[in-house]
């Protein structure tokens, strides 16, 4: 039986991920490249951490960065290693959790994109996954992600939503607890089998942190450099988007002697 302390990878969501949510693809990129870009240039390798079917993995491979992509999904692995295949870039993906990943050498910058950190099944996670970062990175390093905030647990989560595209159709229905600190997703999938459709169901959950919660998991990984701006400005063709739902994050591994 599952405890608390275990995470469902992506199933179903990891399949048809590519196919119901290909606005993923690009949705990364304008905030990516308002917070990153001046320092991309600088950046000779990176990990894209929970990195899904890898398409921000590629992208950084195909700028000829040296890329690791990290998730525990097995099937968003692979999908991951045929994307990288076929567009023929070099990307290593490995099958871990973000709680306790290890590079096999440390990089300049480790990206965690599209409300990924969330994920975790505990608040206490979060300190996890900075220290597993902060481990992976070299003094100097950048850790860039976004997460989602209470305000979005409590306005979009529980709102009832479908995606159609050829062959399958989602219907995502969920909720958060009274605190608005954990949100839920049910995730009905209707998928076509032949002449038939089949009904299969997915349930995902988040955890929520307060800024001051992440800035002070970050200062006690050794993230000395902290700064956030807020999603709304960055994502206008998101429409589920308001302020102060989702913040994306930069902050820098202290250089040894700072
Ligand atoms: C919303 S998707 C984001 C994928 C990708 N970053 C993107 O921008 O499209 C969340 C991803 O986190 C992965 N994931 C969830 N929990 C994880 C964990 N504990 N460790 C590593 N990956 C995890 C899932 O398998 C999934 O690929």
């Amino acid at each position: 039986m599952a405890g608390a302390n275990t995470v469902r990878p992506y199933r179903w969501l990891a399949l048809y991920y590519d196919r119901v949510f290909s606005f993923a693809r690009s949705w990364g990129k304008a905030p990516r490249m308002h917070v990153l870009g001046r320092l991309l240039p600088l950046v000779e390798s990176a990990c894209d951490l929970a990195c899904g079917t890898g398409s921000t993995a590629v992208t950084l491979a195909r700028r000829g960065i040296k890329t690791f992509g990290v998730d525990l999904s097995p099937t968003m692995c692979r999908l991951a290693r045929e994307k990288a295949r076929r567009v023929r870039v070099p990307l290593r993906v490995l099958r871990a959790d973000m709680r306790a990943f290890r590079l096999p050498e440390p990089v300049d910058l480790v990206l965690c994109e599209f409300d990924a950190l969330n994920h975790v099944p505990r608040k206490t996670d979060l300190a996890k996954v900075t220290k597993a970062v902060a481990r992976a990175l070299r003094p100097g390093g950048i850790f860039y992600f976004d997460v989602n905030n209470r305000a979005a647990f409590k306005g979009v989560w529980p709102l009832t939503w479908y995606i159609e595209k050829p062959g399958v159709a989602v219907v995502m229905h969920g909720g958060c607890d009274r605190s608005g600190e954990r949100a839920w997703s049910d995730v009905e999938w209707f998928i076509r089998d032949g002449g038939r459709w089949r009904r299969r169901h997915e349930h995902v959950e988040e955890v929520c942190w307060t800024a001051s919660e992440i800035r002070s998991a970050l200062r006690d990984a050794g993230f000395d450099t902290i700064r956030a701006w807020d999603a709304a400005p960055l994502l206008t063709n998101d429409p589920s988007i308001r302020p102060g739902y989702r913040t994306f994050y930069l902050a820098r591994k202290q250089k040894t002697g700072d």
